[in-house]
């Protein structure tokens, strides 16, 4: 496997910079401040792209707006995780039909993960000809490049060519938030869970300098950010690239010893790479939130070899149980499918037992979707869809009451958040752990961390008062 990774010039990047100019200065000869808008599916590398797509547009002299409606460039980042994902994505796009018909000169373009599957090109090559567009996420730093070919020369565009990827720094970043910020710091997945299609979209792992990511990072805290979450897909085999001897916690410790009142977080750690090294440099730090997020997918050793993941149910319980002694206060969130191909009703029970053991604050639940493409698309799958979705149902039932039951003992205590905005006549915070926080306050106290007595919880969230 090529493991060198491919850093973007400076000089290309440049000759990027210089198409957002000429775009600029088109639109200033016709007199007119253009809008773009950018609709983000997927996770939180998708908000990330976006951030740096809003940022070319930005340097392309576009104001960034919050709806279809009357824009001149419409952006649909998309998300090939599961198929009621992509149907979405295509239910959207055909509704640009009539944006388009409305604001004529809007042009339309699709990129992200879905992008980069050929079978997602080729439809909207044949039957959706108001696309003017599609670029995959290798090809996203080249965007001024294809926004100036699709004004210019009034031809559709698709920068579609497979790769195992690069590294661009210094794309423009629009952030959504000044408090809250996404830093990448690797790219990429080399796992080829037999389920996931990420792998065979966003390319081969490749890790982000430390250099680079700690100059960002002091940048943003220097700026204002209370928090920064690092992203990858799988963080813990950050720098195995590199050769340079810097494993995430080395690259975690580094960033929670910048000066300034800040916590960082990171998502998403696979747990056959999650060490104890980084657990002790978690609980070392105060900067280091006390949040992981650590999916297990199944409770079956069976099942997890299936899926291609290389730790079994013990390993994973002997990581989570060391986790919880060197931070007894450890938020823990995790990603779990329901249905694998061929999981049995036994195999079923022992992803409840574990959830049941582990004990988790929240999960994020999925019902095994067939990815194309991938090799769990052709596994035998004889369960019925009505008994995925009883078992999807019981599991969502015991980790309801487990939530539950985690957030009734926050009441009485009072905990230490950061004050993020407003929702209605209340405002909103984190926790350490990432917990959802109600209360009344005056909005000056947004961007701050406040101590919060918990009064009540629900499920999924918390309310509160000021300490
Ligand atoms: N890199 C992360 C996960 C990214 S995808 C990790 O390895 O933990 C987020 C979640 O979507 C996965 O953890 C998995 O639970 C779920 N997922 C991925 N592919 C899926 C599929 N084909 N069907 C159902 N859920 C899927
Ligand atoms: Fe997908 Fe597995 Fe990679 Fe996560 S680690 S992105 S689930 S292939
Ligand atoms: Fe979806 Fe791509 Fe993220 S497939 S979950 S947007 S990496």
């Amino acid at each position: 496997m090529n493991t060198k990774t491919t850093v973007i010039e400076k000089e290309e990047l440049e000759k990027q910079f210089s198409y957002c100019d000429k775009i600029a200065a088109f639109w200033q000869s016709e007199g007119i401040v253009p809008a773009a808008y950018v609709e983000t599916y997927g996770c939180q590398q998708n908000e990330a792209d976006s951030e740096k797509l809003r940022g070319y547009l930005a340097q392309c002299g576009y104001r960034i707006v919050q709806e279809a409606e009357g824009a001149d460039v419409v952006i649909m980042n998309t998300c090939a995780i599961r198929e009621h994902a992509e149907q979405r994505v295509f239910g959207n796009l055909g509704a640009l039909t009539h944006t388009k018909r409305r604001h004529p000169r809007q042009k339309i373009f699709l990129c992200g993960c879905m992008a980069g599957e050929t079978k997602v090109s080729d439809r909207i090559k044949k039957s959706y000809p108001h696309v003017d567009g599609v670029f995959s996420t290798h090809h996203l730093w080249q965007f001024p490049e294809i926004l100036w070919k699709v004004l210019n020369q009034k031809k559709r565009q698709f920068y579609i060519v497979d790769e195992p990827g690069s590294i661009a720094e210094g794309i423009p970043q629009v952030r959504d938030s000044k408090l809250k910020a996404w830093v990448s710091i690797m790219y990429g997945c080399n796992n080829f869970c037999t389920y996931c299609i990420v792998p065979y979209v966003r390319g081969r792992e490749r890790s982000r300098a430390p250099e680079d990511i700690l100059a960002e990072c002091r940048a943003l805290v220097e700026g204002g950010a209370k928090e920064i979450t690092l992203l990858g897909q799988n963080v813990n085999s950050y720098g195995k690239d590199l050769g340079g001897g810097m494993d995430f916690a080395d690259l975690l410790e580094a960033i929670a010893q910048i000066p300034g009142e800040f916590l960082v977080r990171f998502m998403t750690s696979h747990p056959r790479d999650a060490s104890f090294k980084l657990f002790d440099t978690m609980a070392k730090y105060d900067k280091i939130a006390k949040q992981l997020h650590l999916p297990f997918q199944s409770g079956s050793s069976r099942v997890l070899k299936a899926m291609n993941r290389h730790y079994d149910r013990e390993t994973y319980l002997s990581k989570v149980l060391y986790a919880k002694k060197v931070m007894p206060e450890l938020v823990l969130t995790s990603d779990v499918i329901v249905g694998f191909p061929g999981e049995t009703e036994e195999e079923f029970e022992e992803t409840i037992s574990l959830i049941q053991q582990v004990h988790y604050d929240s999960l994020f639940t999925f019902i095994f979707s067939p990815r194309p493409g991938t090799p769990a698309a052709t596994m035998e799958d004889p369960t019925p869809k009505e008994e995925k979705s009883r078992r999807f149902d019981k599991l969502c039932a015991v980790q309801n009451a487990i939530s539950e039951e985690i957030h009734n003992n926050y009441v009485n205590k009072t905990l230490r958040c950061l004050v993020d905005g407003k929702d209605k006549n209340l405002l909103t915070a984190r926790t350490e752990g990432g917990r959802l926080v109600r209360f009344a306050g005056c909005d000056s106290l947004i961007g701050t961390y406040q101590n919060i007595t918990i009064t009540g919880a629900t499920t999924w969230s918390l309310t509160g008062e000021l300490a």
